[in-house]
């Protein structure tokens, strides 16, 4: 009979304050099942929504002991039956319960990634720039030399959204909350930055003259929310996909009455769960085509064994600029 294979893995019994509620325990990994395959993960970042997750705030809440991790990057040991033998070897995404040293997963769920991008950038792409990807490409159609504008421009999918935009031929206007943010994202191809505030529409109007923007991406709610949609051209769409003030969206009635302004929301997750294998392979192929000339690489602060995953939750949790890495293996 074979046994089954001892791993850490970090996990919460329950939700609470990341760093609190996290442990690392050994549990008893079974051979893949049919179906499955043994991935040994490599490394994996901290993301907004795992923190949420941990704190039992996120859109839907798991089964307890969890293991998080909504992203990570590793490469396949085993297939169960009924596997083909050319998933042997790969390095693929996975896209929950990452922080851990070996796993098994449906192939369904797993994306495989060239080994021409190596696995600490491979980390990256399972979340941020396939949100910004979507946003980008499923609400409003674009003409070469439209303007978007969003706020959280120096988050990981502000950048994906800059990125990708500029290859396209789309104009961003970029709304952050740190002056020092411009430079950096002027780099990435970042058309126009403004730091958020009061005076947001007067300094808009100054660089965009009479133009306004038919796309609005919204990751801040409250009241940055509300000022960035008043930027939209009348008919025009906010799409809202994250609310990193913690705060509701205030929409003036005649947002709605006199300017017809569609307020709308995306989730990576649905989408994921509706979207066909050709549509969900033609838009990875498309960010892995990106990854190797360079793009998606959102800064790393700091970086942490799995052994130190609580460590790493709160230099996370603090608002850390850039990104948190764990190291899960070798
Ligand atoms: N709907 C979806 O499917 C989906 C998918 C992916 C991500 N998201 C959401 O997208 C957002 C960005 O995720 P990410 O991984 O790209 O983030 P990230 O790279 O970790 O960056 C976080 C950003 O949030 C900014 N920030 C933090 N608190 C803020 C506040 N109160 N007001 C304004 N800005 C604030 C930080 O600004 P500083 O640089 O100034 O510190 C930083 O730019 C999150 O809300 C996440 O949950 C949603």
């Amino acid at each position: 009979m074979e046994t089954g294979t001892v791993v850490r893995a970090a996990r919460y019994h329950a939700t609470g304050i990341p760093a609190d509620v996290l442990q690392v325990d050994e549990i008893t990994l079974p051979p893949p099942a049919p179906g499955q395959v043994r991935v040994r993960m490599l490394a994996a970042p901290i993301n907004p929504a795992d923190l949420n997750m941990l704190e039992g705030k996120y859109g839907e809440s798991r089964p307890l002991p969890d293991v998080p991790g909504n992203e990570g990057v590793g490469r396949v040991l085993a297939t169960g039956d009924g596997v083909p033998s050319d998933w042997l070897g790969q390095q693929v995404l996975v896209d929950s319960e990452a922080w851990r040293e070996q796993g098994n997963w449906d192939v369904s769920g797993l994306v495989r990634v060239p080994d021409t991008i190596a696995p600490r950038d491979a980390a990256f792409l399972r979340v941020n720039p396939p949100t910004a990807w979507r946003l980008l490409h499923d609400f409003v159609p674009l003409q070469p030399g439209d303007w978007i504008v969003q706020n959280l421009a120096g988050s990981s999918v502000g950048r994906a959204v800059i990125e990708i935009a500029r290859r396209r031929g789309w104009k961003t206007l970029n709304v952050v909350r740190r002056p020092e943010a411009a430079e950096e994202l002027r780099a990435l191809g970042a058309d126009a930055v403004l730091v958020d505030g009061p005076s947001l529409a007067e300094e808009f109007g100054a660089v965009l003259g009479g133009v306004k923007p038919k796309l609005a991406l919204n990751a801040v709610g409250g009241a940055a929310a509300t000022r960035l949609a008043g930027l939209l051209a009348t008919g025009g769409t906010m799409v809202t996909y994250g609310a990193m003030s913690k705060e509701a969206l205030k929409i003036p009635n005649g947002f709605l009455i006199f300017r017809d302004i569609s307020f709308r929301g995306f989730w990576l997750t649905r989408w994921l769960r509706g979207a066909g294998e050709e549509v969900r392979k033609e838009m990875f192929d498309g960010i892995f085509t990106l990854a190797e000339e360079g793009l998606f690489r959102p800064p790393v602060t700091a970086e942490f064994p799995l052994g130190q995953v609580s460590k790493a939750v709160a230099a996370a949790s603090e608002g850390a600029r850039g990104k948190i890495l764990l190291h899960l293996g070798d």
